[in-house]
């Protein structure tokens, strides 16, 4: 297997101004934070190196692991903490704008409250904007295989949250058992309530998911790795232009796909899909959203124009309106 690229501090695609719509907060923890609030609240991590944790071959792996570093956030400050530092980060890797997952199931669990995550990550993503200049808007992710009472009840404890920075609901972990149409009512009410609605879906699971969830009305599709495989699908896709919130390293890291070269990235775009590019869980995988551009571009020969291409899909594609999306389009030109 090839050696990893990865973004010099002065490259183009690290300078160039990015969005990123797929990336979990959780996902963005530090090991050396991991490590520092697990002895905090002694919570045992099962490794002696943190570094340790981010290692997997499967998704079942990943999520265990996820599950792991969830753990050890237990007081609004880590939470605060946590999304600060994602801010922090996301700022070297040239990422202006964020919609980012939070996952309350892999907290409640632990009796944290829905509260304590909320306002600690609210917070952090204010300062985190405030001193690195990162915007972030939070999706709230429902853990799928809990079933759709959980995801409901979730929904109803999201009434308090602030709109302004509540934007979506998703769902995220595996899709292996999982009957995706138990999620209309969660869609239906979702929109109701005036948030947007997103899905992980033909990531470990079929396109047939992702039918699925179009079919209910999804306004963009996480992951979308097998969108291929149902041509029709494909179709109403590319004529509807929903959004693909592609992940492709973090595909390569789990095992979804065998290598980059063979990510189907590039099928989709050709084939008219609105395609983003996203780092998904980027200190899991260590690398960020600059390293993810330079990958796509190494591996499959695109120029900095074609690069820029996806980094506008992802304006396109943002829940944001349209006066904020022509703001960014020329903040975006003019450096
Ligand atoms: N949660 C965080 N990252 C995920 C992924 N790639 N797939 C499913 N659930 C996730
Ligand atoms: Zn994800």
């Amino acid at each position: 297997m090839s050696e990893p690229v990865f973004a010099a501090a002065d490259s183009p695609l690290r300078l160039l101004p990015k969005v990123e719509l797929h990336c979990h907060v959780e996902g963005a923890a530090r090991a050396a934070t991991v490590a520092e609030l697990a002895a905090k609240h002694g919570v045992p991590l099962g490794v002696d190196d943190p570094d340790d944790l981010y290692t997997y071959e499967s998704l079942a792996d990943f999520l265990n692991a996820f599950a792991t570093v969830c753990s050890v956030f237990v007081e609004p400050e880590d939470f605060h903490r946590l999304a600060y530092e994602a801010a922090e980060d996301a700022a070297t890797a040239g990422t202006q704008y964020r919609e980012m997952f939070f996952s309350p199931g892999f907290h409640l669990d632990r009796s944290v409250r829905f509260d304590t995550m909320w306002s600690g990550i609210v917070a952090g993503i204010a300062d985190g904007e405030a001193d690195h200049g990162v915007r972030t808007r939070l999706i709230m992710d429902i853990d799928k295989p809990k079933g759709i009472g959980p995801a409901m009840a979730l929904l109803e404890a999201a009434r308090v949250a602030d709109r302004d920075i509540l934007i979506g609901v998703g769902g995220d972990s595996t899709e292996r058992g999982v009957d995706h149409h138990i999620f209309e009512p969660l869609i239906r009410e979702a929109k109701n309530m005036g948030l947007k609605t997103c899905f992980h879906c033909g990531e470990d699971g079929p396109a047939e998911n992702i039918a699925i969830m179009v079919e209910a009305g999804l306004d963009r599709i996480d992951h979308g790795t097998w969108l291929l495989d149902l041509p029709d699908l494909v179709k109403r896709v590319v004529d509807e232009q929903i959004p693909l919130t592609s992940c492709p390293s973090s595909n390569v890291e789990i095992g979804i796909v065998e290598s980059l070269d063979s990510h189907p990235f590039p099928q989709q775009f050709e084939a008219g899909a609105l395609v983003t590019l996203n780092s998904d869980d980027p200190t899991f995988f260590r690398f960020d959203l600059a390293d993810e551009y330079e990958r796509i571009a190494a591996t499959f020969g695109y120029d900095h124009e074609a690069m820029i291409k996806f980094r506008n899909n992802a304006i396109d594609a943002a829940w944001l309106d349209e006066s904020d999306k022509a703001a960014l389009r020329t903040e975006f030109a003019n450096g």
